[in-house]
């Protein structure tokens, strides 16, 4: 399986997220059908996951969150908690983007509880993990991501239909338009496999667990990663909210998978 997910990020209004829903379903539906080895998913603000859900229900189109908070109700103002994005239909949430870590302060220990959230209710975490310029300079790149993925990963033993998706994504490159070279992504994919083999069973690594690269994916180098047998997926920012561009990406990974 080979997954392609958006991350629509705060960049659209409710309205403008559900005409493109409906665009990227449209473009995407009979493809879709005939492709179920690429998982198309899709992750709008929370506000537009309503509408999103109406526009893809039934259709080869996942929603996703792009956060969640780890418990299932109480005082916790402005949080979103997992059994609501379940109700909304969402099969899996972004936890730990860089973007959330850099303007938020969001720790490791934080999307470790996130993680452990989203798997009791049979949501699909995507952990996102990556180091930032100044660490890979200084020669960290490894040491840091490998202790993210420890961390955010704790106790998280995906059994059943539990998934878990680790997106690396160095921190440095989003939203630059410049992507690492696909080698340079497999090294660090094969460290994060090995690191989650080290922590679960290399069955379900292999069996529940797939890592993807993100960091200025586009039509145009999407094969390349893909290309390479560790990289089992994109998370998309940019290039996820032009529906042409996202649907053609998505036919790539379905040949690809
Ligand atoms: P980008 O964003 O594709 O625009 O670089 C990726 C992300 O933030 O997940």
């Amino acid at each position: 399986m080979v997954t392609l997910i958006g991350n629509w990020k705060m960049q659209l209004s409710e309205s403008e997220s559900e005409t493109l829903a409906k665009e990227i379903v449209r473009l995407w539906a009979a493809q879709g059908a005939n492709k179920p080895q690429a998982a198309v998913v899709i992750c709008p603000s929370h506000m537009a996951l309503e509408e999103c859900a109406k526009a893809t229900k039934g259709t080869p189109v996942a929603l996703g969150g792009q956060d969640v908070f780890w418990e299932d109700k109480g005082a916790f103002t402005g949080e979103i908690s997992p059994k609501t994005l379940k109700e909304l239909g969402c099969e899996y949430c972004i936890v730990g983007h860089s973007e959330r870590r850099q303007h938020l302060g969001e720790t490791d220990e934080m999307v470790n509880k996130k993680v452990l959230a989203l798997l009791r209710h049979g949501i699909t975490p995507v952990v996102c993990v990556g180091e930032t310029l100044e660490e890979r300079s200084a020669g960290r790149r490894d040491a840091v991501v490998i202790a993210q993925v420890r961390t955010a990963l704790a106790n998280a033993k995906p059994v059943g239909s539990q998934r878990v998706i680790v997106a690396y994504e160095p921190r440095w490159v989003i939203g630059t338009g410049k992507a690492v070279s696909p080698q340079d992504a497999a090294e660090m994919h094969h460290l994060i496999l090995g690191a989650l083999e080290e922590m679960l069973t290399a069955d379900t690594v292999k069996e529940r667990c797939s890592v993807i690269y993100g960091g200025a994916v586009d039509a145009k180098n999407i094969a390349g990663f893909l290309a390479v047998d560790v990289i089992r997926g994109a998370l998309v920012g940019g290039a996820s909210l032009k529906p042409q561009e996202f649907a053609a990406m998505a036919e790539i990974a379905a040949d690809a998978a």
